[in-house]
């Protein structure tokens, strides 16, 4: 949510922070903006829309200067058009910034300011923090007024501001949303995740909550926002470049569908002791008992990652006999949970940053619970708050839609299912078995993305309808849910996923020729029952899509289309099961026309509650 660039260093800064904006252009992407420094003038050039137009306008005239900061927005407070675009200053001109969060209390210090003869440009929360720093300044100490700035405002804030009093500095500070700095030779970069920093440099430090830095040509300060000198430690990041480029797909949610088979199995790799039938999660070996006793899990997320701790209360509860609740995070951390000793709670989220999470583990760890993660950024700031945790390691998710992240989620999950039954009810038989079936899933999810053509042809029998219901049960019920929010959220055509056999309690009311419904009918204890909702569907001219298993020919009697996936047990059927539906969203956007990497209206960290 909002991408945050800045560049101090010996070349051209301008054309460095373009380039790090379209490595951030996944997290917001209604207009853009830059500022440098030079000779002791300040430069600003903003665009409503994609990087690609801030690019253009820069084209025939380079902003000069080797000092810049730079912002891509995902709008909060004021439509999406380039007064509201960062980066905003103050009245003197002489101060610029650009802002990632929101601050709360923007209409008291508005207000405030406009008694002192402050006038605004724009309606963003953001522009009141140039002018509060303004005000604030005496003309002397630039760092104080910084500081006392961000002690008055309330809200969050990634920042990074320049001055002309200061042409060879950038100061930044963070409250809420992530800021990494880059340590380069004689360059310093900022950035609100490490995607920008790659081509430049490995070496990192992360600030903390209420940390500051100052970049200067001589090196970086680091102190808190109440002037309290803290050192940080740089550390290596080892994401290669390969990781964040297409590599020769059309756009990344295809390469990161595709990438599947590798990214399972990293979440795998190291962690399996299969002779014993056993895992080995370092992240947890210090919890281990704990998790073993709790009295309760309750898992924390939002969108995907919800649908991953779905289908973790289904393994946990079925596998370790431990009761398990799965938590929009946004509703847990105000609705004043009971949490009762020996509960945990698991925090899943695929960018580690997403605000509602965050809260919910932070409200769980205050009432004393112990907070595990589920995290795929390394580093990240849900990774550092919790206690302990397993990186699923599916590397950089760029596609606003996730997909290789939720298939790593559910892989987690089992892992840690298998690494708790395996100490309780668990046979070391069940373990290997269990085990044995995780690792095919890489191959069988290569049987699937061999059917990309087939599923494309698909997508054009249905492109142009425009509602769509999922329909699953038991394990598959929360892949109908993730079915049902790619579809929508990449295509904008209204998709819901229900169980199965909650269809005749009211959706059934919505089924004509009209309505195409995805059934996902695999081979399990309850397919018999899933095969008389699908007559129930066609019985009302409903038309069906049907995931099932290779060798069910029956299902072709009942279906318009079938997709099949191999056998897995029903446990780990998510795995694959999701891979046709993933496809199937794709291509069905792609053939509207749609901007199915940065879909409107979203972002891909949701820092913002
Ligand atoms: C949907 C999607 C979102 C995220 C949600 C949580 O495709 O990507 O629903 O799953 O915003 O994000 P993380 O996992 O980063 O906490």
């Amino acid at each position: 949510m909002c991408g945050i660039v800045g560049y101090l260093g010996n070349r051209e800064a301008a054309l460095i922070l373009i380039n790090g904006l379209k490595r951030l252009e996944y997290r917001g992407y209604d207009s853009a903006g830059i500022a440098t420094l030079s000779n002791g003038d300040m430069f600003v050039v903003k665009e409503v829309g994609k990087i690609r137009k801030l690019e253009e306008a820069i084209a025939e005239k380079t902003p000069p200067g080797t000092v810049g900061i730079g912002h891509t927005r995902w709008a909060t407070h004021g439509k999406p058009n380039q007064i509201n675009a960062h980066p905003h200053t103050d009245c003197s001109g002489k101060i610029v910034l650009i802002h990632n969060g929101i601050i709360e209390n923007y209409s008291v210090l508005k207000q405030l300011l406009e008694k002192t003869g402050h006038s605004f440009k724009s309606d963003t929360d953001t522009e009141i923090v140039a002018h509060l720093i303004e005000e604030l300044y005496d003309g002397t100490n630039f760092e104080q007024a910084f500081r006392e700035a961000l002690q008055r405002i309330e809200g969050t804030f990634g920042i990074a501001v320049l001055n002309k009093d200061e042409p060879d500095k950038i100061y930044v500070a963070r409250k809420g949303s992530p800021i990494v700095i880059g340590v380069g030779e004689d360059e310093y970069f900022v950035a609100s995740d490490v995607t920008p920093l790659i081509p430049h440099t490995r070496n990192v430090f992360y600030l903390e909550d209420d940390e500051m830095a100052i970049l200067t040509r001589q090196g970086i300060i680091t102190k808190t926002i109440q002037n309290k000198v803290v050192e940080k430690q740089v550390q290596r990041i080892t994401l290669q470049l390969d990781d964040i480029e297409k590599q020769g797909f059309e756009h990344y949610m295809l390469k990161e569908i595709f990438e599947q088979p590798k990214t399972i199995m990293d979440t795998m790799r190291g962690r399996i002791l299969r002779e014993e039938g056993l895992v080995k999660l370092g992240g947890l070996a210090e919890v281990e008992d704990k998790l073993m006793h709790a009295g309760r899990i309750i898992i924390v997320a939002s969108g995907t990652s919800w649908h991953a701790g779905l289908i973790g209360e289904y393994l946990l509860e079925e596998f370790c006999r431990i009761p398990v609740e799965v938590e929009y995070a946004s509703e847990f951390r105000y609705r004043n949970p009971i949490i009762n000793e020996n509960d945990i709670i698991i925090a899943i989220s695929q960018s580690g940053e997403t605000a509602d999470t965050l809260a919910a583990l932070r409200e769980g760890k205050h009432k004393g619970a112990l907070v595990l993660g589920i995290v795929n950024a390394v580093g990240s700031t849900i990774a550092r708050e919790t206690h302990a945790g397993v990186y699923i390691h599916a590397g950089p998710e760029i596609g606003v839609a996730s997909t290789k992240a939720f298939t790593s989620q559910v892989t987690a999950l089992v892992l840690i299912t298998i690494l708790i039954a395996r100490k309780k009810y668990m046979s070391v038989v069940q373990g290997k078995q269990m085990l044995d079936d995780l690792q095919k899933i890489p191959a069988n999810v290569e049987k699937i993305l061999a059917q990309n053509d087939y599923i494309r042809e698909l997508a054009e029998t249905y492109y142009s309808q425009r509602n769509f219901l999922y329909l699953g049960r038991g394990y598959n019920f929360p892949v109908a849910l993730e079915g049902a929010l790619k579809l929508k959220e990449i295509s904008y055509i209204h998709a819901e996923g229900y169980p199965a056999a909650e269809m005749k309690h009211g959706p059934i009311a919505l089924i004509d020729e009209n309505m195409p419904v995805v059934f996902i009918a695999t081979q399990d204890a309850i397919y018999d029952k899933v095969i008389s909702n699908i007559q129930e569907v066609k019985a009302r001219k409903g038309r069906v899509i049907c995931v099932a298993n290779e060798g069910d020919e029956q299902i072709e009697k009942h279906a318009d289309h079938v997709i099949y996936i191999p056998y897995t047990c029903k446990a780990l059927t998510p795995l694959l099961s999701v891979i046709p539906l993933q496809l199937l969203a794709y291509h069905i956007a792609v053939l509207r026309g749609c901007d199915v990497d940065q879909p409107r209206n979203l972002a891909k960290s949701v820092t913002v509650e």
